[in-house]
């Protein structure tokens, strides 16, 4: 089977109601994301920070996969299918696809701040302060910040540089080292992005971009896919 990388961005959740980062410029209460998301964030507005992403989190247990979600899912049947998400939500997993690598962290899981590789998968929306794991520390969400490291960044590399497809979808391609995985992808391999408002993207061989809403691009891509297999 053909490997197909998926690389999916805020845009991909759009139309199941979650908000992109960038489009409504990206503020949350008057704060930058990266003001909200960042170590610095949380050691000075703890409260501000769980607030943040508690919204998020309520906001994820009453939305659902779109029609781009679930036509990927379809793709699992001609394809060796891996999706790089930036995105912390698990809409990929709900519409069924099976290998979801999530850049940034997961929204649903929290952590240990003394001990990261205690990590709890919530069955609520909400992350109080003096919420602890079981070593005693508190619990913080399980999101990469701005500032820290990507941890996965390293596997992600591994699987794009081996791609034979790549999908790029609903991302502004404008936070690093994510935007710069498309280009470890082969020179050989065809690639797509899809997005309203695609970026203007420069040195990358093989491109074709599509100017359309994940909804109505990715199922019209994915039919054409299993088309040409
Ligand atoms: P952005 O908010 O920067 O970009 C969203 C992209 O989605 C834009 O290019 C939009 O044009 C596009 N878009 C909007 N509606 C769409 C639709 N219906 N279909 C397809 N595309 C659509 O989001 P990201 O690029 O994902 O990091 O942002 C990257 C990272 O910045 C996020 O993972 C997050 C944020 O800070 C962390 O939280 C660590």
């Amino acid at each position: 089977m053909k490997k197909l990388v998926v690389l999916s961005g805020a845009g991909m959740s759009a139309e199941s109601g979650v908000s992109t980062f960038r489009d409504s410029n990206g503020l949350w209460q008057n704060h930058r994301i990266e003001e909200v998301a960042s170590p610095i964030a949380w050691q000075n507005n703890p409260g501000m920070v769980l607030e943040f992403y508690n919204q998020r989190r309520k906001q994820l247990f009453e939305v659902e996969p779109n029609a781009g979600h679930l036509a990927l899912v379809k793709l699992e049947e001609k394809y060796d299918v891996q999706i790089v998400t930036q995105n912390v939500d698990d809409l990929h997993e709900r519409a069924g696809s099976t290998n979801v690598l999530h850049l940034h962290g997961e929204l649903k899981k929290v952590r240990s701040t003394i001990d990261s590789s205690l990590v709890y998968t919530l069955d609520h929306w909400e992350l109080k302060w003096g919420d602890k794991c079981e070593k005693g520390s508190q619990l913080r969400p399980h999101i990469v910040w701005f500032g820290e490291g990507v941890p996965l960044i390293g596997i992600a590399t591994e699987i794009i540089s081996e791609a034979d497809f790549v999908l790029v979808i609903g991302t502004s391609m404008v936070v690093y080292p994510a935007a710069g995985l498309i280009g470890y992808a082969p020179e050989s391999s065809l690639k797509y992005y899809i997005d309203p408002k695609a970026f203007p993207v420069s040195g990358i061989s093989n491109l074709t971009v599509i100017k359309e809403k994940a909804g109505d691009g990715v199922p019209r891509l994915v039919d054409e896919l299993l088309v040409d297999v």
